[in-house]
């Protein structure tokens, strides 16, 4: 069965779509095999796996609206994982699905056909609360939540954390907090220092130690379609995001241990 994990953060731009593409990327390198479902309709996670949103003959607008098995929607990639992309189109669905009986479980039911073939399934939300979200929170095991260390990162996050609440009173009890990923970090600043210590605070064990720096590399390289490892396997941000897989798989191993 594959684990399920969710990148979400209502807050735009705080690094969901970079920890997404390279956390994908970074465990296909560790071995597992991985699908990365892109459910934003800015399709960045898709185009940041070298598909072009524009040329998909399906995406996972079909698979929401049903017009497509999921298994057909999904493409290769070249860059290690399976990606279920997006684009525009995904806009549209909300308004066509709102009506719909089950409407908050469309994903979960389409990646239940998929899960086996895969160990992880990472997806990346786009920057709201909106039904598609609520279907991505609906159908995984697990969130990870990227932040800026900036002030207003903290101002968000009692919202976020009631909505996961909300959601798995209503709609999936197995939903949790996986961790918390300090995004585009910078240790010199003294303000990302005091940030970070209410992080800890707030969400203890939740905070991942690893930290993903800022650093130019992890900008660039979805400009040519690629994760960072692959752009420049030496870069800081190539070796954070490893770090942060190794991490992942670690604290996942201790929990399978403690329940046994
Ligand atoms: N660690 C980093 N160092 C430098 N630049 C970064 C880093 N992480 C992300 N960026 C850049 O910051 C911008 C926002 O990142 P990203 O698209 O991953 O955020 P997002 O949360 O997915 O945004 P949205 O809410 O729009 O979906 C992008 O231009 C990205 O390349
Ligand atoms: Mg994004």
């Amino acid at each position: 069965m594959a684990q399920i994990i969710a990148i979400a953060n209502q807050k735009g731009g705080v690094g969901k779509t970079t920890t997404a593409v390279n956390l994908a990327a970074s465990l296909a390198v560790l071995k597992k095999r991985v699908l990365l479902v892109d459910m934003d309709s800015q399709g960045n996670a898709t185009m940041g796996s070298g598909i072009q949103k524009n040329d998909l003959l399906y995406s996972i607008t079909d698979v929401l609206l049903g017009e497509v098995p999921i298994e057909t929607a999904i493409t290769k990639s070249e860059v290690g994982y399976k990606v279920l992309g997006a684009n525009r189109d995904l806009s549209g669905v909300e308004l066509a699905i709102a009506e719909q009986e089950g409407r908050e479980f469309i994903l979960r039911d389409a990646l239940g056909e998929i899960e086996k073939s895969f160990d992880y399934i990472i997806v990346d939300c786009a920057p709201s609360l909106s039904l598609i979200t609520v279907n991505a929170l609906a159908a995984v095991q697990g969130v990870m939540i990227p932040m800026q260390c900036e002030y207003y990162a903290l101002e968000g996050l009692a919202d976020l954390t009631q909505t996961i609440d909300r959601i798995q009173q209503a709609l999936n009890p197995e939903l949790e907090i996986i961790g918390v990923l300090r995004t585009m970090y910078d240790a010199r600043n003294a303000l990302t220092r005091d940030v970070s210590e209410e992080l800890q605070q707030y969400f203890g064990k939740k905070l991942y130690d690893t930290v993903i720096p800022r650093n130019v590399r992890l900008a660039e390289a979805p400009a040519h379609g690629l994760p960072v490892i692959y752009f420049e396997k030496s870069s800081k941000g190539a070796v954070a995001y490893l770090n942060l897989a190794a991490e992942m798989l670690k604290k996942s191993k201790v929990k399978k241990g403690s329940k046994a």
